[in-house]
């Protein structure tokens, strides 16, 4: 008992028996939370030099602890830090471990609870994950944009329904995937900054009756705004118990899964036999044990397999958070798993989609037997009737003529006899195949937004030139 009392001192003197053995092991996320260390150490500092400031600590005692963190930073970075599971969780771990060094460290955790401390530790999480994300999508887009850039020129059917509808370029199709992503990055750049806001000093719920002082704390852990001004919740009870960021994080992170599933559902369907657009590195498919002939695009299927967890851990946040009454609740202790994983995982996803991108290649000659389909400019034939004065739903119904009339005879529609295509309207003169030319049909497609070749290259340098 006794040394249980010992070895349970953050909690330990109220308890006349130690948890059972099924209890500890149900209890603990120092299986999970131990990615916390670099945050909790940091918060460990914040905390020490602030007790120091308000006078709780001398400075001799503040210099011990200080050194004593450094000391235990070098092992957990050499990866020789122990943890003990009957510690319970990542807080109690490291302040056993810095009394175990220094015993002014006793002093460490006045005016703070856990509540207040593993809220300030993954409010430090979510400012580092969201950048580090961010970053992540920048090598994305910047994979894209190369991509895009070698394939100006090679044309595709884009398609509706599944059916082609208009050709494109590969470019514009994939800078609609970079207009996805950057606006993922804003999202994550809104994490971290709604992140930013210092919770320590809130204690379990209502704060506490010592001297601490919350400003200096915040602005030792760079909670401050862009003038260096600390960012304190102002709550105590919604400071402890609030879990938007963790939200706000997996949200960010299943939208994002969501287009990378995607663009990974698109280069399935290219990398199809019957499609035969793209072909995509060896080094990101796999082969089959049974069928020799086989090259699997599995990395994009895991990418798409993936965002379904990446939409789960959103799920699970949001159903753990529903009904619980303020304030902090050990449910959520549950909060840590499906963001860590959210992290590491859209992490690999983003990265493994840039490699893919790197390493691959269209395959022009099918792009172009492909996109060579005269129906898919019928709509400009009706924009040639326009243009000749015809109310354009005439000249849809007409063109719509044309298409079957095309079908009917066996010809495609470009090869219609002009008699017959003037047959079904006169404002169609002899210069009306001119409208099946690829290039001609992309160059008349020059505004804003639209896929004409200038209008892209000036995409690409718009989002080359981006700020970082
Ligand atoms: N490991 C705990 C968690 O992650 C830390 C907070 C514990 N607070 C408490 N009142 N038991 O939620």
């Amino acid at each position: 008992m006794e040394a249980f009392k010992q070895e349970q001192a953050t909690w330990g003197g109220r308890f006349s028996s130690g948890p059972s053995e099924l209890m500890l092991q149900f209890g603990e996320s120092i299986s999970f939370d131990s990615k916390l260390a670099v945050f909790d150490i940091a918060c460990n500092r914040a905390q020490a030099k602030m007790l120091a400031h308000t006078g709780i600590l001398t400075a001799e005692e503040c210099t011990a602890i200080l050194a004593g963190l450094d000391g235990i930073e070098e092992e957990l970075r050499a990866g020789t830090l122990k943890f003990s599971l009957s510690l319970e969780d990542i807080h109690m771990n490291i302040e056993q471990a810095l009394t175990k060094r220094v015993p002014a460290a006793a002093k460490i955790h006045t005016g703070r609870s856990r509540n207040d401390q593993v809220a300030t530790d993954m409010r430090l999480f979510f400012k580092h994950a969201a950048v580090s994300v961010a970053k992540s999508l920048d090598a994305v887009a910047d994979a894209l944009l190369d991509f895009a850039e070698k394939n100006q020129k090679v044309y595709i059917p884009g398609y509706t329904h599944l059916q082609r509808a208009q050709p494109v370029s590969v470019a514009h199709h994939l800078l609609a995937y970079v207009e996805m992503f950057m606006r993922d990055r804003g999202r994550f750049e809104t994490v971290a900054d709604h992140a930013n806001w210092s919770p320590l000093g809130s204690g379990a719920i209502a704060g506490t009756t010592l001297p601490i002082d919350r400003d200096f704390a915040a602005r030792a852990m760079g909670f401050v705004d862009a003038g260096g001004n600390a960012r304190l919740t102002r709550n105590s009870m919604d400071a402890v118990s609030d879990r938007d960021t963790y939200l706000e994080f997996a949200a960010a992170s299943a939208i994002c899964g969501l287009h990378l599933s995607r663009l990974a559902e698109d280069f399935i369907l290219w990398n199809t036999s019957e499609f035969g657009f793209i072909v995509l590195p060896d080094a990101f498919t796999t082969g089959s044990s049974l069928m020799p002939q086989k090259k699997n695009p599995d990395s994009m299927e895991l990418i798409r397999g993936k965002s379904a967890r990446l939409q789960g851990n959103l799920l699970a946040l949001l159903t753990m958070v529903k009904g619980l009454p303020l304030t902090y609740n050990r449910d959520l202790q549950e909060d840590k798993p499906p963001v860590f994983d959210s992290f590491e995982q859209l992490s690999l996803c983003l990265e493994v989609v840039a490699q893919v991108l790197a390493g691959s290649q269209m395959r022009e000659d099918r792009c172009a037997a492909a996109v060579a389909d005269p129906l898919l400019l019928a709509t400009d034939v009706a924009d040639y009737l326009v243009r000749a004065g015809v109310p354009f739903r005439e000249a849809h119904h007409a063109v719509g003529h044309l298409v079957a009339k095309a079908e009917a005879l066996g010809v495609p529609l470009d090869k219609l006899p002009l008699e017959e295509a003037q047959a079904i309207h006169p404002k169609l003169a002899a210069d009306w195949v001119k409208t099946f030319d690829l290039e001609t049909a992309m160059r008349s497609r020059e505004k804003p937004g639209m896929p004409g070749p200038e209008q892209v290259a000036s995409q690409i340098a718009f989002w080359k030139n981006r700020k970082r």
